[in-house]
């Protein structure tokens, strides 16, 4: 078997890290025991290009469980948890190409070896897979079923495709399920940011002023965190009404230019280019931080700050600090990659229990439907996600009610008023 990863003596910790992320993994299991039994996917391989955790390895195992092979890549060259990759390899004998910190050359390299396994169903979280399938190996296209995609970014490029009549096969919306943005997004999102900014930094988030750039699924999660740890959260946006949201739900408002004045932490998850840029830099205040949150690099115009620093330096792990002409320091959390990735360990394994389990079914139901979809982009269907949000409720122990005939016949109704 063919792989790539740093080393696989780290595979014994992998391996305890990975069942201590199962024991939050109750809907996936529920899936891979349902799969164990009905091989729903034998014969299918899956080429899976994912941040590689130990909640990705837990899907690895119910994909293989449901009858498939999969290969795994990363979809971020520092989201890597070098010890899953290793136990992954070892312990499941999934083929990984993935090294935490592979520059960006090995990054792409990694993908392609991924994409050479030759596979019936893609899986992207940012789309890359299909981006290069698309751009350089269309040979391998023809045997594609479906692709799934896993967050905003990739959608949005996937749509993009769609658009322009370039896309040569049908992809899952994984992202667009309401048992992923609602929680994964948000939640995970939330958490999980503000916990690598705490790890990266150790910074005191009381009464810091915590610029939130883009409040979508994501920036509300993070504005919520960050204000619970006693934040004054300050929130930019370009959507007149997701700005209103914003100020309904308590926040600051304001365009970045002002905001860059004020601000003391800065967190961008707008899935957008250059929203922190060199006329923004010039006018934060000294030792603020800036960091990323949203899909790619391209947040933060990291060339521009590189190119107005007089000096930079790391200054601890995960934090490299600019000094401008005149003095001011700007550190940059990550190399403004996804910093909940790049310095804590991604979303908790509780959320990741429903996105992963609508990218397992979602590839169930693509499998299932081979040669029904057409080249478009899907959203995941209804029944799978209230599916998912029906066995997360049950492994969690909540009951919920039921409508009564009389309510259903009301619901129902469109002639009966008061
Ligand atoms: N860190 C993670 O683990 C993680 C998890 C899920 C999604 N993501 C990524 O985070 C990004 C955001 O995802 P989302 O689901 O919140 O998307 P979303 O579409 O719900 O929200 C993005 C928001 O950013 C705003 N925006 C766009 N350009 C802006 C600009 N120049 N200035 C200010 N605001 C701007 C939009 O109006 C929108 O409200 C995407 O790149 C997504 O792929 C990251």
């Amino acid at each position: 078997m063919k792989f790539d990863i740093r080393d696989l003596a780290l595979a014994d910790k992998g391996k305890l890290r990975i069942e201590w992320a199962k024991q939050s993994m109750p809907v996936l299991s529920m899936v891979k025991e349902r799969f164990t039994e009905e091989k729903p996917l034998r014969g299918i391989k899956v080429s899976a290009c994912l941040h590689v955790t130990t909640e990705t390895a837990h899907l690895m195992e119910t994909l293989k469980a449901g009858g498939a092979e999969a290969a795994l890549c990363a979809s971020n060259p520092l989201s890597t948890q070098d010890d899953a990759a290793a136990s992954l390899v070892r312990d499941f004998e999934v083929p990984v190409f993935a090294i935490k910190g592979e520059d960006k050359e090995t990054y792409y390299r990694h993908i392609e070896s991924a994409i050479a396994f030759g596979p019936h169903v893609t899986m992207d979280d940012g789309a890359d897979t299909i981006s290069i399938l698309h751009s350089q190996r269309r040979d391998l296209i023809p045997q594609v079923i479906a692709g799934t995609e896993e967050t905003t970014t990739g959608v949005i490029r996937l749509r993009s495709m769609e658009r322009k009549g370039v896309l040569a096969y049908p992809v899952i919306a994984v992202n667009d399920a309401q048992t992923k943005h609602l929680f994964d997004n948000r939640y995970g999102t939330g958490q999980s940011t503000i916990d690598g900014i705490l790890r990266a930094t150790n910074l005191l988030l009381a009464g810091k002023r915590f610029v939130v750039c883009g409040y979508g699924w994501c920036g509300r999660g993070v504005a919520m965190r960050a204000r619970g740890m006693g934040s004054n959260v300050i929130i930019v946006e370009i959507d007149p009404l997701r700005a209103l949201e914003a100020v309904m739900d308590g926040y600051a408002v304001m365009p970045i230019l002002e905001a860059a004045k004020v601000g003391e932490i800065f967190v961008t998850v707008t899935g957008d280019l250059h929203v922190l840029r060199r006329e923004h830099f010039l006018e934060m205040r000294d030792g603020v931080v800036v960091c990323n949150s949203g899909h790619f690099n391209v947040e933060i115009d990291i060339d521009a700050l590189e190119a107005m620093a007089v000096s930079h330096r790391p200054i601890r792990e995960f934090v490299e600090e600019y000094t401008l002409p005149g003095g001011r320091r700007l550190n940059l959390l990550g190399e403004g990659r996804l910093i909940n990735l790049a310095s804590a360990e991604g979303h908790p394994a509780s959320v990741m229990d429903m996105s992963f389990a609508n990218q397992a079914l979602s590839v169930e139901f693509a499998v299932k439907s081979k040669g029904r979809l057409e080249k478009k982009v899907y959203p995941v269907p209804q029944e799978i996600d209230s599916e998912i949000a029906r066995l997360k409720l049950r492994a969690i122990g909540i009951r919920i009610d039921e409508l009564t005939e009389e309510q259903e016949k009301y619901l129902a109704s469109w002639d009966m008023g008061t």
